[in-house]
């Protein structure tokens, strides 16, 4: 069998057509337009890369985009003060610290000062135990965007056998919850899990999310499963003076040969998160002012 692909690239592009077609008519019916407040602490090239896409795409949306840079050395007072500002600016309906932040800064105790209603990474503890509990919650943007490419492809869920491997707070767990949610059978593979071959054999649906290259091999893969591969990890240069080659959690070829859908890495899941974010500001506005949620951009 040579598997789907799943096109995330284009599926990411259909998502933000719809944000952009709902942003339109929030403004023109209601005068109302989603705010995004984006905040980086030091200078992280990498982060600083993804702050400027996220920027780029907020405003290409007809979004408000705004962006606070700030000093690697900025106290935790001087955050905590910058998100109470923006916890109580009601322009800003979405608000996203950048992760990681430098060392001196507590993640934790950052994050759960966020207005869980505006926490559009839904990282608040809140949210995390919304989610949990099957209540309307702030949900991730990579575990969002992998459970709508797999309803988009299979419809219902229900009864399917789902293993994801990863137990991260940012994918693993809310991926899990999601799936959950949708009435699978889930199971939550990780480093120290026994047989690992064997779990994810039985997988009707497998998520892969950690960070090991090309760590799911084909022959682990049940014949016609759906295979989301949410790693994306930098390989050096096979030859000297090559290109640094992009690769996911799974082996692309063997698993693409047993498998009945697959998302390639680059051009899978990776565009889903950015898009996944502007549906998570736009549902966030939706609920501040009381109007209806956009459908289908939801868990
Ligand atoms: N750093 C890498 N990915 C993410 C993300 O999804 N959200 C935040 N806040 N930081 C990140």
């Amino acid at each position: 069998m040579s598997a789907k692909i799943i096109d995330g690239k284009a599926f990411a592009a259909d998502v933000r057509a719809r944000v952009a077609a709902h942003v339109a008519r929030l403004k023109e019916e209601n005068g109302i337009t989603p705010g995004l407040a984006v905040v980086l602490v030091g200078e992280d090239p990498a982060s600083e890369v993804y702050v400027r896409s996220k920027g780029k795409q907020t405003v290409e949306v007809g979004m408000n985009s705004y962006e606070h840079k700030l000093d690697a050395d900025t106290s935790e007072a001087d955050l905590l003060a910058l998100i109470d500002t923006l916890n109580n600016d009601p322009a800003v309906h979405g608000i996203l610290v950048q992760l990681p932040l430098p060392g001196h800064l507590d993640s934790d105790l950052v994050i759960n000062s966020i207005n869980p209603a505006k926490d559009v990474d839904g990282f608040h503890i809140s949210n995390v135990g919304l989610l949990g509990t099957g209540q309307k919650s702030m949900v991730p943007c990579t575990p969002l965007g992998c459970l709508m490419m797999l309803r988009d492809h299979h419809g219902s869920l229900s009864g399917m056998n789902a293993v994801v491997i990863g137990r991260s707070n940012i994918v693993g767990k809310p991926m899990a919850q999601l799936l959950l949610g949708d009435s699978c059978t889930v199971t939550i593979a990780h480093s120290r899990t026994k047989d690992i071959a064997d779990v994810v054999r039985g997988a009707d649906i497998v998520v892969a999310a950690v960070g090991r290259p090309e760590m799911v091999p084909g022959d682990w893969i049940k014949p016609g499963a759906t295979v989301i591969d949410v790693g994306i990890n930098r390989l050096p240069p096979a030859a000297e003076g090559g290109k640094a080659r992009l690769v996911g959690d799974c082996h692309y070829d063997s698993c693409a040969e047993v498998a009945g859908a697959i998302t390639p890495v680059p051009g899978g899941v990776g565009p889903m998160t950015i898009a996944c974010l502007l549906a998570n500001t736009l549902t966030a506005c939706c609920r501040a002012h009381g109007l209806a949620e956009p459908e289908g951009l939801t868990a």
